[in-house]
C-alpha cells in the first residue's frame, strides 16, 4: 500500500523556539520515525515576504531553518526537505486558488487580523491572500495529513474548503487534507502567558532551542507567575506544562504536587525548568553549529529535496492546467 503523504513547514523568520518545537517540529520527527508517512517538510520563503524581513536576513535564515530541522532529527534521507521558491509551481497554484477563494472567507482569518494589527505600515495583499498560497503548498503534493500548531488550524480548514471550491468549479481532483495537532498545540509566551509564544512578540517572550544555558535561566527568571484573581495563574500553568515536557517524571511530579498543596517555590520551579530545557537541547546546539559550519552540505540537501518536490508538483500542475482549460 502507498504511504499517506504528510506535508508541513516553518517560515524562515527566526531561530526555532520551544513553541515551534512542541507544537510542530518534535511531532514531525516522531511522525517521520514512525515510518508511516511519505514526508515533505518545506521552508516557505515566499510566505515570509508578507513580513518585514530584510533580504540578507532571509537568505541567512533559510540555512538556519534547514540546519535546525536536521539538528532536531529531521533526516533528509527520509524526509524531502526543500525551499518553497525552488518549486515555482507553488506560486502558480496559489494564483489559481486566489481565483476560487471568496474574499469574505479570507477576511475571517484570525492570523491575518493579528498580523495586520501588528504590522500596520505594511498591510500588503500577500498578507491577505497568504492562506491561498498555503493551500497551494499542501495540495500540490496531494497531502493527506498536515501536522501544525493550533494557530495554523484555521488555515488548514480553509485549505479543505479551497479543495472543495476548486473541485466544484473545475471537476473533482483534490482530496481534503486533515490537520494534525501535537500533544502540546499551544505554548504560551513567558512574559504574556495569555498569548501564544511567538517570534514576533520579541526576545523575552520565547526560549529558543539555540539559547545558551545562562540565557534560558535569565529568560525564565523574568517569566510571569503572578496570579490575577483566584485560581492557578496562566504563567504557572504554562511553566508546569513545559516541565512535564522536558523534565523527568519525578521532577515534574514533585513540583505538580507542591503546586497542588500551595507550597510551590517559583524560583525553584524556574531553576528546574531551565536545567531540563538546557539538557534537552545540548546535542541540538552542537549539531546545529556543525551543520552551519558546512553550508555547502546543507545546500546540497535542499537541492536534492527540491528536485524530488518538483517532480510531484509538476505532475499535479499538468493535471490542473488541463482541468482549468489553459493547456
Ligand atoms: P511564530 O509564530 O513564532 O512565527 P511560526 O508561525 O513560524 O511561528 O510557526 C511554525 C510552526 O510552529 C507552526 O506549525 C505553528 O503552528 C507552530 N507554532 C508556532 N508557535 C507555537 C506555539 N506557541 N505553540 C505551539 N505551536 C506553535
Ligand atoms: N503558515 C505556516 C506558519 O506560519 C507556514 C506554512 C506555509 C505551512 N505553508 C504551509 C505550514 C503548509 C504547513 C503547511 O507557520
Amino acid at each position: 500500500m502507498k504511504k499517506q503523504i504528510l506535508f508541513s513547514g516553518i517560515q524562515p523568520t527566526g531561530n526555532f523556539h520551544i513553541g515551534n518545537y512542541l507544537g510542530a517540529v518534535r511531532n514531525w520527527v516522531r511522525l517521520q520515525d514512525s515510518g508511516k508517512y511519505e514526508m515533505f517538510i518545506f521552508i516557505p520563503d515566499l510566505h515570509s515576504l508578507t513580513g518585514n524581513l530584510e533580504p540578507k536576513k532571509r537568505r541567512e535564515l533559510m540555512l538556519v531553518v534547514a540546519a535546525e530541522l536536521i539538528a532536531c532529527g529531521i533526516d533528509p534521507e527520509k524526509t524531502t526537505v526543500f525551499i518553497q521558491s525552488h518549486v515555482p509551481e507553488h506560486a502558480e497554484l496559489a494564483w489559481i486558488f486566489n481565483c476560487v477563494t471568496p474574499m469574505t472567507e479570507l477576511e475571517r482569518m484570525t492570523q491575518y487580523k493579528d498580523k495586520a494589527a501588528r504590522q500596520e505600515k505594511n498591510i500588503n495583499a500577500g498578507l491577505f491572500t497568504y492562506p491561498a498560497l498555503m493551500a497551494a503548498d499542501i495540495l500540490l503534493y496531494r497531502a493527506a495529513v498536515v501536522p501544525v500548531g493550533q494557530d495554523q488550524m484555521q488555515h488548514v480548514e480553509l485549505t479543505r474548503d479551497i479543495a472543495g471550491w476548486f473541485n466544484k468549479r473545475f471537476g473533482e481532483y483534490f482530496s481534503a487534507p486533515k490537520p494534525l495537532l501535537s500533544e502540546v498545540p499551544k505554548v504560551m509566551s513567558l512574559l504574556e502567558p495569555t498569548k501564544k509564544m511567538s517570534k514576533s512578540l520579541g526576545e523575552g517572550h520565547v526560549i529558543e532551542l539555540a539559547d545558551e544555558p545562562a540565557v534560558i535561566e535569565k529568560k525564565l527568571k523574568k517569566a510571569v507567575t503572578a496570579t490575577e484573581g483566584g485560581g492557578r495563574a496562566p504563567g504557572v500553568e504554562s511553566l508546569l506544562l513545559l516541565l512535564k515536557q522536558f523534565a523527568s517524571k519525578e521532577v515534574y511530579k514533585e513540583f505538580a504536587t507542591a503546586e497542588k498543596k500551595g507550597v510551590i517555590q517559583y524560583g525553584e520551579l524556574k531553576k528546574a525548568l531551565a536545567e531540563a530545557i538546557n539538557h534537552q537541547f545540548i546535542e541540538f546546539r552542537q549539531k546545529r553549529k556543525q551543520l552551519l559550519d558546512n553550508p555547502d552540505a546543507l545546500q546540497r540537501h535542499l537541492e536534492g529535496g527540491a528536485r524530488k518536490a518538483r517532480e510531484v508538483a509538476a505532475e499535479t500542475m499538468k493535471d490542473v492546467r488541463k482541468l482549468i482549460g489553459i493547456r
